[in-house]
Formats: structure tokens, sequence, C-alpha cells
């Protein structure tokens, strides 16, 4: 048995219908786990799911979930232990990145990103972490991004969830150890997936920051497979090289952003590439909107 094999693990991941979220699933599929990817586009995730299923022929199953609504997350998590038999981790994938000036943005949009990218890994890792810590074991995996490490123009609000991820997955690594139950954060930098639609990572990000899907997919099967807590980047390159810029005075470290031409990767977005991710991503429901006083 290589020690990458997950045969016998069963794996829930939100976001899972494409993006990063499909691509480790595959993963972990083709080492035996179980998975049950969970998405709010039921479509999507239904065909996913069979493709990998065919695909590797373990067990795998998509589920409608929708992790900005309490519910919803715990009926996956219920449907996900019914249909594996189990479950042992839960991979907090989902998110959403809205691009413009901070200014320009509307309050929906805002609410909508810290619903999803806050509320959502928070509510997921207070669900599954009682049903792992009341057995004495699991695995929480929650995806921030390298924008809670550091950040940048264009995409405020977004950095403000990453940090937050980060800072609770920091907290919940000390807090869940002593209860068995392990907290990974994975910290991708640019990914190539419809979320970065319309951006144009310069030659630095290219060279130190940019990756596919499965670079990030193998980082948690990695992370998994270790049962390895705390923090991690993808690719390690890109999180030394900000972590090593962190001592520096932050109005020096933001001329050397500038002068690498960092902030115009997220500043400068192509906006007619972008609309079929906006459109996608950007909307929330009027009822949930209205009964928040937002637009
Ligand atoms: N792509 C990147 O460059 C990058 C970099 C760093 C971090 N990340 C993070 O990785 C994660 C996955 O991103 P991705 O690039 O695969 O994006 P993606 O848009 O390709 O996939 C995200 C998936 O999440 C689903 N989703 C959105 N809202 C949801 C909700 N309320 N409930 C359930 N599912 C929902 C979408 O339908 C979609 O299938 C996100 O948390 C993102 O912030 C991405």
């Amino acid at each position: 048995m290589s020690n990458k094999d997950l045969t016998g693990k069963k794996i829930a991941i939100t976001g899972g219908a494409r993006g990063i979220g499909a691509a480790t699933a595959r993963l972990l599929a083709d080492r035996g786990a179980a998975v049950a990817l969970g998405d709010i586009d039921a479509d999507l995730v239904d065909e996913t799911a069979a493709s990998i299923a065919a695909a590797t022929g373990v067990r795998v199953v998509g589920l409608k979930v929708d992790v900005t609504d309490r519910d919803s997350f715990a009926a996956f998590l219920d449907e996900a232990d019914e249909g594996l038999g189990g479950l042992d981790v839960l991979i907090n994938n989902a998110g959403i990145m809205p691009t413009g000036e901070f200014l320009d943005e509307s309050d929906a949009v805002t609410d909508r990103q810290l619903d999803i990218n806050v509320h959502g890994v928070i509510t997921g890792s207070k669900l599954a972490g009682r049903r792992f810590a009341a057995r004495g074991s699991g695995h929480i995996v929650n995806i921030a991004s390298v924008a809670g490490i550091s950040a940048a123009p264009g995409v405020a609000v977004y950095c403000a969830t990453k940090h937050a991820v980060v800072g609770l997955g920091a907290a919940l690594h000390q807090e869940l150890a002593p209860k068995g139950v392990t907290v990974t954060t994975i910290a991708p930098s640019f990914v190539n997936t419809e979320l970065i639609a319309g951006l144009s990572p310069n030659w630095l990000v290219r060279q130190i920051g940019l990756v596919q899907p499965e670079d990030v997919g193998n980082a948690i099967v990695d992370a998994i497979a270790r049962k390895r807590g705390g923090f991690r980047a993808v690719p390690k390159v890109g999180g030394a090289f900000l972590k090593a810029l962190m001592p520096l005075p932050e109005n020096l470290r933001n001329g050397l952003y500038g002068a690498l031409g960092l902030q115009h990767v997220t500043l400068d977005s192509d906006e007619s590439v972008r609309a079929a991710y906006r459109d996608r991503t950007e909307k929330t429901t009027p009822a949930k909107a209205a009964a928040k006083g937002r637009s």
C-alpha cells in the first residue's frame, strides 16, 4: 500500500462540480477514496460525479448543497455519510472571487463573498468538527488562498475573507488537535480555473505562482494521506516568496509589489472575458439581499 493510498477513506468536498474541487475529487478517487461532491450547481455536480465514478470505479456521489444555508450543509453531510457509509474528511472548497474596485462593489456582492467564503467555511468546520470530535478522529481541509497572507487591490473583500479562513484554520489546528481532529489550511496562488478568467498573471506570477487545479489537489491528497495539519501554500515557492516579504515595512512591501507589477494582476481584469464567471457567481437571491436590507 503506497503512502498516498486512500482506500477506505470517505471524503466530502464542497464546490466539487468544477475547478479545484473536481480535480481534487478525481485525484482522491484515483487513490481509492469514496467521495461525495457537493455544489450549488446541481446538474454539473451530478455529471462530474458520474464521470469520476465511471473513470475510477469507486463510489462517487454528486449532491446539491448551498454552503450559505446551514440546513442544506447539514443535509449534505448526512447524505454524504449515508451515501459513502461514513465520513472521515470534509474539504471546504466552495468559494467565489468577484473582482473590481472596492468602492464600486455592491453590498449584495460583498455579503455573498462573506456568506460563501467565510460563513460557509465556518459552518462546515463546525458541523463536521462536532461529528469528528464526537468520535475522536477526522480531518477538515479548508481552502484559503495566498490572498489570506498577502493583499492586493481589486479584490479587497476577497482578501478579507481569505484572511478569515487562514485565521480560523490557525486557531482550529490548535483547538481541535487534542480532540483527534486534524485541520489543514491550503493556500493556493493563482490556479488555472474559471475563477481567474480575464486576469493576466504577469511573468513573475507565471514563474512562481501559477498552478493547475491538480497541483492543489495533490497537496490536499498529501495532507489527508499524512494527516498533516496546519498551513500549506501551493506552490510552496509562491508562499515562501510572500512570507519572505512580510517582515518588510508595509509601504516598502507595497512599493515592491507595485514595481513587480503584482497589483495590476488583480486590478486590471478583462471584464468581457470575466462576464460568464461574474454571471455565475455573483447572483444573490433577491430575498436574501432584501432580508439583510442590502442591495
Ligand atoms: N482559482 C484560483 O486562482 C484560486 C486561488 C486561490 C484560492 N482559490 C480558492 O479555491 C476554491 C475553489 O476555487 P476554483 O478556482 O475551483 O473556483 P470555481 O469557480 O472553478 O469552482 C468553485 C465551485 O464552488 C461552487 N459554489 C459556489 N458557491 C457555492 C455555494 N454557495 N454552495 C456550494 N457550492 C458553491 C461553484 O458552483 C463552483 O462549482 C475557492 O475557495 C477559491 O477561493 C482559488
